[in-house]
């Protein structure tokens, strides 16, 4: 008998790398995603078609938000053999964004995480690894944010949400005793990435030879960590027993300018770039210190950025067919 999770927000970007990773090791896959219109669906629907070429994966549309529903879901998925863990990816994703919608972000992110350790505890199902992010450390002054330091002054709704939801799962372990892992992501990229984020837009906007909007200078870092390395890293963190916090981050923030220079070396094409304000939500810096997370699961990344980047790049070249028509 295969061994079984639970996946939400399998529809998404780090879900659907994820989905493939549990998938090539030989796991059953139960995804659940509402499909929601973050951002063109187009890209969710592909990605699912990807993940369902495989028999091993089952796709159930629902809201995280909608207990009874998620409920029978579990009840479906719990006969035999019990799954052993769920990772809940589902989440109203985008910083920006959340300052008009802040009810949206809480609804998924802090009732739709209750909704998911409920079902785990209702079904019996003894592990929640738990998606939260970097945006939780705000405008930290610190050279490499360690999970140990300071998280109760996000500067987004986004990054409350998040910030919200593990202080709800930390309760939710003292209680139940239930093994809770949450990872905080550091801006992750990659292949199928998210058309609301820079690497996808700079590079869509370059090859498209459209304007590229630029919040700020460009002087600002982000700790770019690969998408295989975030699967990885939330592979190795299911077998972890107790409440524990991990940072999946590369360590090695890297300038906006970087970013966008490399795309151009790839490209050998300028960038059309029109500089503007940068905005209240976004952060000047983020870094992770991950020596917490190579104690406990021997990860750290393993893909460097420039590898990283032309390998995003080259997925970007060769399905211009279709991606010309995401909207950015
Ligand atoms: N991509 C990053 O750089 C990054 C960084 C930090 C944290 N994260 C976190 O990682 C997780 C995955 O992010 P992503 O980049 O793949 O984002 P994504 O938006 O591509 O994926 C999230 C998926 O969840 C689904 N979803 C949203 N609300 C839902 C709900 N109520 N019920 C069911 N499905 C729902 C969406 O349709 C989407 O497919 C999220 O929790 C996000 O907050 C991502």
């Amino acid at each position: 008998m295969s061994k079984k999770i639970i996946l939400t927000g399998c529809a998404g970007f780090i879900g659907y790398h994820t989905g493939l990773l549990y998938l090539k090791k030989g796991y059953k896959v139960l995804g659940i995603d509402n499909i929601n219109d973050s951002y063109d669906k187009q890209l969710k629907k592909k990605r699912l078609d990807h993940l369902k070429r495989d028999k091993n994966f089952i796709f159930k549309k629902c809201d995280i938000e909608n207990l009874s529903k998620l409920e029978n879901i579990f009840k479906f998925f719990n006969k035999g053999t019990k799954p052993i863990a769920i990772i809940n990816l589902a989440a109203k994703t985008g910083v920006r964004k959340s300052t008009s919608e802040p009810r949206l972000y809480f609804q998924s992110n802090l009732m739709g995480a209750l909704n998911i350790a409920q079902c785990a505890l209702k079904f019996k199902i003894n592990k929640i690894v738990h998606a939260s992010t970097s945006s939780v450390y705000g405008n930290s002054n610190e050279k490499s944010f360690s999970v140990d330091s300071e998280t109760s002054s996000p500067v987004s709704n986004y990054a409350a949400s998040k910030k919200s939801s593990e202080v709800l799962m930390h309760a939710i372990n003292k209680i139940h005793k239930i093994n809770i892992t949450i990872l905080r992501f550091f801006t992750v990229y990659g292949p199928f990435g998210r058309p609301d984020m820079s690497p996808f837009i700079f590079i869509e906007s370059n090859l498209r030879k459209k304007q590229i909007t630029l919040y700020g200078d460009g002087n600002q870092k982000r700790d770019f960590t690969y998408v295989d390395d975030i699967a990885t890293g939330i592979f190795k963190s299911q077998k972890l027993k107790g409440f524990n916090i991990l940072n999946l981050g590369n360590n090695r923030p890297i300038k906006i300018n970087n970013l966008l220079n490399t795309i151009k070396k790839l490209s050998n094409t300028p960038n059309k770039i029109k500089k503007t304000r940068s905005l209240l939500v976004d952060v000047k810096y983020t870094s992770a210190n991950i020596d917490k997370t190579f104690d406990l699961i021997k990860w750290e990344p393993s893909t460097k950025f420039e590898i990283g980047v032309s390998k995003t790049f080259k997925w970007h070249q060769e399905n211009r067919k279709w991606l010309k028509k995401i909207k950015i």
